[in-house]
């Protein structure tokens, strides 16, 4: 008897029922919605590429800013257009916002399903059960669910690098932060799914595979026996391990629970990319005791240490935010100086957005004025700038191993790859194509890119 072999690519059919599926957020988001493609693909809905086809919209949101939120409400509006035209068509908002404003959001006239992130199993349940007098919400946290046994169905365009969630939910209470009341608390995934999920993507062509979790340094499965135990830095091991020219990326790791353990599997195993995503917050000890972080600015900056004296080619980004209640001029400066004291490859930065539920929400006020917190994201976007062009003019000379992505946009014959330390690459070549690996010598860069050549 032939097995019938799931596709891990989109089912393009015209004859089948036509989702939609946009996706705001974290990479997390990203992979969830292959999640529910992969359980909408087996009710006999197809994906297509234009909210025109769609039988069903799906909007997969994020709650993490406010401005995020208002972008969502934007897109509604222009869903409201398109369901004037065609009566029938579902619009579903799934994700974070699902989960934190799921009222409000059932009340709103073009919302017919509201799904929160652990309840995407209910969704064929209910489309069938939705109609225009009878809109369906299911926001029910789980304790439990992984979406392990479902094979996510891949939405990327280029077949070489791919998510995989190994963990789902967040316990470390942030003052600031949204996540743990939108996904619940943490939970940990068989790491033998995750390995199974690695290979196959491997078998279809995939050369990377980036673990997501909100905190990977707190994966912990307990086995059967103790032997069976894995942490995350055995888990990096196990998923090293299944080919020397598969990349492990992994992100985000938590400055209070990353282990030098993990830093030694890095380097004991040159195909985990020598990468590391360590959100700082704020380089003020006051600061980060207010935000709940558990570390302080000596705590982060051993770490810095651990990961220089470990692996000194490893780059580092980070994730910030100015502004937070009480914030002072002070406060801010220890920010900037801890900036120009490890030199960030690169970093996400965002000025304070205050999320209703959270406990700086009930606690702290929001005290900064929108005009300082402009000024100071805009100082510290403007130093982290000089910091990537520097990290980038050190690398200029030097010889990588890139894994090509695709073509670049300017012209088909520049393609772009990616170094170990995650710094895209573009350069000229006829002899490969996306998924090959290429050794590349940086003959330029500018603060965001490096230009390369073959060797
Ligand atoms: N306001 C601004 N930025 C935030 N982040 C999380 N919560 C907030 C908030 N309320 C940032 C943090 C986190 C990143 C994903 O988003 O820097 O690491
Ligand atoms: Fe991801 Fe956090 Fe946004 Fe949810 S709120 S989508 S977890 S970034």
């Amino acid at each position: 008897m032939i097995q019938e072999i799931k596709s891990i690519r989109p089912i393009v059919d015209d004859s089948l029922k036509q989702v939609f599926i946009e996706t705001y957020g974290c990479q997390m988001n990203v992979n969830d919605s292959e999640v529910v493609l992969a359980i909408l693909q087996e009710c006999g809905y197809a994906l297509c590429d234009s909210i025109g086809k769609a039988d069903l919209i799906l909007v997969n949101t994020c709650s993490i800013r406010e401005n995020a939120e208002q972008r969502i409400f934007g897109r509604l509006d222009i869903f409201r257009l398109e369901k004037k035209r065609r009566k029938g068509l579902i619009v579903g908002v799934i994700g974070c916002m699902a989960e934190r404003m799921k009222d409000q959001l059932l009340e709103h006239p073009v919302v017919d399903i509201v799904v929160g992130p652990d309840a995407y199993r209910s969704l064929p349940e209910l489309l069938l059960a939705v109609n225009p007098g009878n809109k369906q919400i299911d926001v029910k946290l789980s304790r439990t669910e992984t979406y392990d046994d479902i094979t996510p169905v891949r939405m990327d365009k280029n077949g070489v690098s791919a998510y995989i969630s190994i963990m789902r939910g967040c316990n470390n209470v942030c003052s600031y932060c949204i996540v743990p009341y939108t996904r619940g608390a943490e939970r940990s995934r068989d790491p033998q799914t995750i390995i199974r999920e690695a290979k196959e993507l491997y078998a279809n062509g995939y050369k990377e595979v980036n673990l997501l979790g909100q905190n990977v340094d707190s994966y912990r499965w307990k086995g059967e026996s103790e032997n069976d135990n894995v942490d995350f830095a055995k888990l990096l091991e196990m998923v090293a391990q299944i080919a020397p020219d598969l990349r492990v990326r992994f992100s985000t790791s938590h400055p209070k629970d990353m282990t030098a353990d993990v830093v030694k599997m890095m380097a004991k195993y040159p195909n985990i990319c020598k990468h590391i995503h360590l959100p700082v917050q704020s380089g003020s000890s006051d600061m980060l005791l207010k935000m709940n972080r558990k570390y302080d600015r000596e705590k982060y900056l051993s770490q810095i240490a651990t990961i220089r004296e470990l692996i000194p080619d490893c780059s580092i980004t980070t994730d910030v935010i100015v502004g937070f209640s009480g914030e002072s001029e002070e406060d801010y400066q220890l920010t900037l100086s801890l900036f120009e004291e490890v030199k960030f490859d690169s970093a996400f930065m965002f000025y304070y957005s205050e999320r209703p539920g959270t406990k700086a929400s009930r606690h702290y006020p929001d005290d900064i004025s929108i005009e300082v917190k402009t000024e100071r994201l805009n100082k510290i976007i403007e130093l982290q700038n000089k910091l990537s062009l520097e990290s980038n003019k050190a690398d200029v000379g030097k010889v990588f191993e890139v894994l090509i992505e695709g073509a670049s946009k300017r012209s088909e014959s520049q393609l772009i790859g990616r170094t170990s330390q995650n710094k895209v690459c573009v350069f000229t070549t006829d002899k490969h194509k996306a998924g090959d690996y290429a050794t590349v010598r940086v003959t330029s860069c500018t603060s965001a890119t490096l230009m390369a050549e073959l060797i």
